[in-house]
């Protein structure tokens, strides 16, 4: 029986990287029945839907969904469709690895990166809940409950128990923030007496960024809330080579939704030139969600190797190949 899956090309270029990383898909082994399915500006402002109730219908039905990214207007418009997602379907662990790939020159190449983000993703500054108190007053709500500090704190442990990982750290700013990032750490801290074994410590996020660019090796597992967890996973991501290549997972307890850290890359799109790793990682873990493990160490290893070849890489990481001979090159690699 083919696995049903939702496939939402987005914005710029979106729909060139998803249609890449479905070829990818397609040719590691397993059948996947992939329901398409548009969320894009266009659309959004031809509907008036900021969430349009077929996305949610098409993940209602498979329950996985990969997602190419979608534009958000700045200063104005339309809210952003993907906050809106994952809220809507309550995914609220936003895990994203940051691994060296072989073969890429990055000003860390000397250091082995390996480290895993976990982003609380449904509240924070992300609320959404801003008020113009008075002309040029304006507030801005930050929303942090125990509920989703909780959860987000366990899924974070829990991933590090079952692989064997050694450290958790905890992001926060609750030496100005003190009650929300405060009530934030007293969680990381209830969560974290209960995997003793698991070293824990915490780092303003500050201070974290300037260790991150300094000693990228020693961190294993981030645990921050939303805000941070954006902010910290472009950093992450520039570590190691930029946004086209790291992958991510909204994960909640009846849905999953695989996307990867970069927006929609209006600078890039049509030109056929984006990096469709991110997105093709991306599916590799939604693989392994799908407990199709073998398609998912096929397609992992078929990325690694057109990346230590040095052969068929796009633009952004060095190479000179289009998203097509990239592709091309991993399918090869599979074969
Ligand atoms: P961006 O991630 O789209 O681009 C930042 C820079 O990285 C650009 O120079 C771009 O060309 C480059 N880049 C990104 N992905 C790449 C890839 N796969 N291959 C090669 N180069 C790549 O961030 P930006 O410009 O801040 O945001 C653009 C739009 O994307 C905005 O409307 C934003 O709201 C939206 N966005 C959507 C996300 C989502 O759907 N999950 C996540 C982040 C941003």
């Amino acid at each position: 029986m083919p696995y049903p899956v939702t496939l939402i090309p987005g914005d710029g270029i979106g729909p060139e990287v998803a249609s890449a990383a479905r070829r990818a898909v397609d040719a590691s082994g397993v059948s996947i029945e992939w329901e398409i399915s548009e969320l894009n500006a266009e659309l959004i402002l031809k509907t008036g839907q900021s969430l349009p109730q077929s996305v949610v219908d098409s993940l209602d039905r498979t329950r996985v969904g990969l997602k190419g990214p979608v534009a958000t207007p700045i200063g104005g418009g339309f809210a952003s469709v993907n906050v809106a997602l994952r809220k809507r379907l309550d995914l609220y662990a936003n895990v994203r690895p940051v691994h060296s790939l072989p073969g890429i020159a990055s000003r860390f190449s000397d250091v082995t990166i390996d480290m895993v983000i976990f982003r609380e993703n449904t509240e924070d500054l992300y609320s959404g809940i801003e008020h113009e108190v008075i002309p040029d007053v304006v507030t801005g709500i930050k929303v942090i409950t125990r509920t989703a500090s909780i959860r987000i704190a366990e899924y974070a442990f829990k991933f590090a128990d079952q692989l064997g990982r050694k450290k958790v750290t905890a992001i926060h700013k609750a030496n100005i923030m003190k009650l929300a990032d405060g009530l934030f750490l007293r969680c990381c801290r209830e969560v974290a007496a209960r995997f003793p074994h698991i070293h824990y410590n915490e780092l303003i996020v500050d201070n974290a960024s300037m260790q991150l660019v300094m000693r990228p090796e020693t961190f294993d597992i981030l645990l921050l809330p939303n805000l941070y967890g954006d902010i910290v996973s472009d950093l992450a991501a520039g570590l190691v080579g930029g946004l086209g290549i790291v992958p991510g997972a909204n994960m909640g307890d009846t849905h999953a939704v695989f996307e990867a850290v970069h927006g929609s890359a209006p600078d890039i799109a049509g030109k056929g030139i984006a990096n469709p790793t991110a997105m093709m990682l991306s599916a590799v873990l939604m693989l392994t969600h799908l407990k199709e493990l073998e398609a998912a160490r096929r397609l992992q290893s078929a990325v690694e190797k057109v990346y230590a070849s040095k052969k068929h890489t796009t633009g952004d990481v060095g190479g000179h190949a289009s998203t097509e001979e990239f592709t091309d090159a991993v399918i090869a690699a599979m074969s």
